[in-house]
């Protein structure tokens, strides 16, 4: 009943919408009708067309502006009258506001004093947390959790809202194969299937159950697309990718995201194959608005639009806001050039009237769907009982224990390095990151402050007491002294194990405008590293960072390594937990983890080459095949890894088939109705050898080979974690559907083909016993 309404209200829309939709009513429109349904309604159309009716075309254009009216988080225009122009009703979004009480401020300006009573949209980067701050969202990632994801975006969009804020630019969805890139931080990895399913539960953690309930606020998937693939890692740099490779790995988060609802999105900074993505028609009107019935607001990135002319596609600002408006791009974020320009550029007919009407329409309606012109106001008194809630801060500590990749646990003298035993006395607490409350919460720390974040030190002192911690730093994460590091190496004599908190500047070394060409510890780091393992006492180090970073040496000598990312405020408590084995690791990696700069981009969904390097063969006999003279092919973790204080073995491996029928999959993708029927059943029992309940991230890998299209080496098509108690065994099961097996075909179709399929249920991306099936026609 409620699928009929939805649909009806959806049909109606788009009967509104129709001038702008290319295609006529099919099914397919139909069905794109249903997902905008997600955030409008009939009546909310009409008030649009009733407000479209009074406003002047500079109040349209109004509707169309934004900008930073806070701590800025890039170039500014330098502007400042905001006051004056919001009276005007001549700004329709601020940015970077983030108090209740100034949001109101403003607010009260749009709602009061302007014509028309249109309240603004407050936005601002919460990416992964608002004041109570969760893992990075590359390490909340790597917890393989959507519920996860969806519970800690739920809990920053309570607190966001709370000051105000009913919009944030996240989640960042782009697919990053390149550690250089410093925005891997922000994102889920290199994999399409993992990103989309984690896109959609941003989106409905952001969004909840209504996006008009008081704490919801509009996601914003960004950046659309293709920034994580920023030619040699460096931000903002072109990108080239062909059509097939964009809709097959970097457009699936994207339109996972719109499918969930998102009401917003935001066009990128680089150029895609020459054209920049705020200015090109292919991928916002065709893709976006046209295939994907998108009908909520493209925002451009952070002054994108006037970055047109150095891009060299505008000689000036009045080119670069028509260029940028008329490929689809609604909302001009800090560029002040749709400010400038786009009434005049309507009144000389080189912007259509009806096009500057539907894009205010997208932006109308995104208010509507928030209920901002009912409630305009935020309630001031509950912001400060909404942040840092005790619940909130326990789901931070949970998911830092779930975000953290257990990389190495060697024994020695007979047991593994970790858990440390919980006795543990007399630790050396070694490196800058032990006691940095403003690194660790990462970046984009949106309201986090460090003197809510708990540091691995104080947690420690808590835990063993603040006599048993030998505390020394040893060295800056850049820099530091001699003296420095001498007495580290004096304290790591003094005590029975050591514990090393090293890696990376958040704010620096990580995010936006950090890439890096270097991927080792900085600064000093790793001499300390040398020294403190030259004691030959037991070492735990923890890797803080916002990538994998390249420590050959370290993995080779250091017996117990995590990858820590920088897990927010509470860092130390889970850290702590980890190290003693009250959580046991489940994190595994997102990103495949690169032994040497030289071979990024690494990624484990690669193609094969021609020249494949022999199985089981030594490389170093092999010449004219695809490999490295003087590296390994392949990666120093794979995607996927990441151990536990439990060992999990895989045994009956099952598919309930061996022959799948490419005719049955292609009907079944377009009518969804033998879905069913034409699906595959991959089973796997795991068993739990280990005397510690443990999780197992059980993952599904697929490979087709006979294809129009080369396909990777391996696909992931499914993941479940999979909690054991001791000795306990569980069948886990997939069921691969209809589009497991369908690809983007040579005539980019998404679309089955005949094929022999190979597929894994395995522990990560680079083991596993393989099962054979084909496609027949
Ligand atoms: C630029 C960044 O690329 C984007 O991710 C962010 O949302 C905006 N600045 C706004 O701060």
């Amino acid at each position: 009943m409620k699928l009929v309404r939805r649909a009806t209200v959806g049909i109606l829309i788009l009967l509104l919408c129709l001038p702008v939709l290319p295609t006529a009513l099919s099914d397919a429109a139909l069905q794109r009708a249903a997902v905008t349904a997600k955030f409008t309604s009939a009546s909310s159309e009409k008030k649009i067309d009733e407000l479209l009716r009074k406003m002047t075309l500079e109040e349209k254009v109004g509707q169309l502006v934004q900008y930073s009216a806070g701590q800025p988080t890039g170039p500014g225009t330098g502007r400042t009258d905001y006051n004056d122009m919001i009276g005007k009703g001549e700004i329709g979004a601020l940015f970077n506001v983030t108090a209740a009480r100034e949001i109101n401020a403003y607010q009260h300006l749009a709602v009061e004093r302007s014509r028309l009573h249109i309240p603004l949209l407050f936005g601002l980067d919460v990416i992964h947390g608002f004041r109570t701050e969760f893992p990075v969202p590359l390490g909340l990632a790597s917890s393989w959790d959507p519920d996860l994801v969806e519970k800690a975006s739920r809990v920053a969009a309570q607190e966001a809202s709370a000051s105000g804020i009913r919009w944030t630019f996240s989640p960042m969805v782009d697919i990053a194969r390149d550690a250089r890139w410093g925005r891997i931080t922000e994102g889920a990895g290199e994999d399409p299937f993992l990103g989309s399913k984690l896109a959609r539960a941003y989106v409905r953690g952001y969004q909840g159950k209504r996006l008009d309930a008081p704490d919801s606020i509009a996601a914003c998937p960004k950046h659309y697309v293709g920034y994580g693939a920023a030619e040699g890692g460096r931000d903002y740099n072109s990108v080239e990718i062909s059509e097939h490779t964009l809709r097959q790995y970097y457009l699936p988060p994207f339109h996972a995201a719109i499918d969930e609802g998102a009401a917003t999105l935001m066009s990128a900074f680089n150029s895609l194959n020459g054209v920049p993505s705020s200015a090109n028609p292919f991928t916002l009107k065709q893709i976006l608005r046209g295939e994907w019935g998108f009908q909520g607001i493209v925002d451009s990135d952070y002054t994108a639009v006037a970055e047109l002319m150095p891009h060299g596609i505008a000689n000036d600002g009045a080119t670069a806001a028509r260029r940028a408006f008329l490929a689809g791009v609604d909302m001009d974020m800090v560029s002040s050039l749709y400010h400038d320009h786009l009434a005049k550029l309507v009144r000389s007919g080189e912007v259509p009237q009806p096009a500057v009407d539907e894009a205010v329409r997208r932006v109308l309606r995104v208010k509507f769907a928030l209920g901002l012109f009912e409630h305009p106001y935020v309630d001031e008194t509950k912001e400060a009982g909404a942040m840092l809630r005790p619940e909130s801060v326990a789901l931070a500590r949970t998911a830092a224990e779930e975000s953290f990749v257990l990389l190495k646990n060697d024994s020695m003298s007979g047991k593994p390095v970790l858990p440390l035993s919980s006795d543990a006395k007399n630790l050396a607490l070694i490196g800058p990151l032990a006691d940095d409350p403003g690194n660790i919460l990462g970046s984009w720390g949106a309201l986090g402050r460090p003197q809510d974040a708990v540091t691995l030190r104080a947690a420690l002192a808590e835990r063993i007491g603040a006599q048993s911690v030998h505390y020394a730093k040893g060295a800056e994460i850049i820099g530091g002294s001699d003296d420095e590091m001498a007495e580290a190496v004096r304290s790591a004599e003094q005590s029975d194990a050591v514990i090393m908190a090293l890696g990376e500047n958040a704010g620096l070394m990580t995010g936006e405008a950090s890439s890096r060409a270097f991927l080792g510890l900085p600064g000093r780091q790793q001499e300390l590293l040398e020294k403190v393992v030259a004691t030959r006492k037991p070492i735990v180090l923890l890797i803080f960072s916002g990538r994998p970073l390249t420590l050959p040496w370290a993995f080779e000598h250091v017996p117990a390594v995590i990858a820590a990312w920088f897990p927010g405020v509470q860092a130390g408590p889970a850290l702590v937990r980890t190290l003693f084995g009250d959580a046991n690791p489940s994190g595994r990696l997102v990103v495949s983890w690169p032994r040497s700069v030289g071979q990024e981009p690494l990624y484990y969904n690669a193609l094969s080459t021609g020249r494949p390097p022999g199985d089981g063969v030594d490389p170093n006999e092999q010449k004219y095949v695809s490999r490295y003279i003087d590296e390994q092919n392949s990666p120093q973790f794979p995607f996927g890894y990441g151990l536990s204080y439990s060992s999990f073995s895989y045994g009956n491996p099952s598919i309930d088939k061996t022959q799948l029928s490419a005719k049955n999959l292609n009907e079944a993708l377009q009518t969804k109705v033998l879905a069913q029927k034409e699906s595959l059943n991959v089973s796997a029992d795991i068993t739990n050898k280990g005397n510690r309940a443990g999780t197992e991230t059980v993952q599904c890998y697929l490979r087709l080979r006979g294809t129009s299209v080369a396909q990777p080496v391996r696909a992931l098509s499914g993941f479940q974690r999979v909690t054991l108690a001791p000795r306990e065994t569980k069948k886990v099961s997939f069921r691969l559907g209809p589009e497991a097996f369908a690809f983007w075909n040579d005539q980019q179709k998404f679309a089955a083909e005949p094929a022999k399929v190979t597929l894994w249920i395995s522990a990560d991306s680079s083991q596993g016993t393989p099962a054979m099936l084909e496609i027949t026609k």
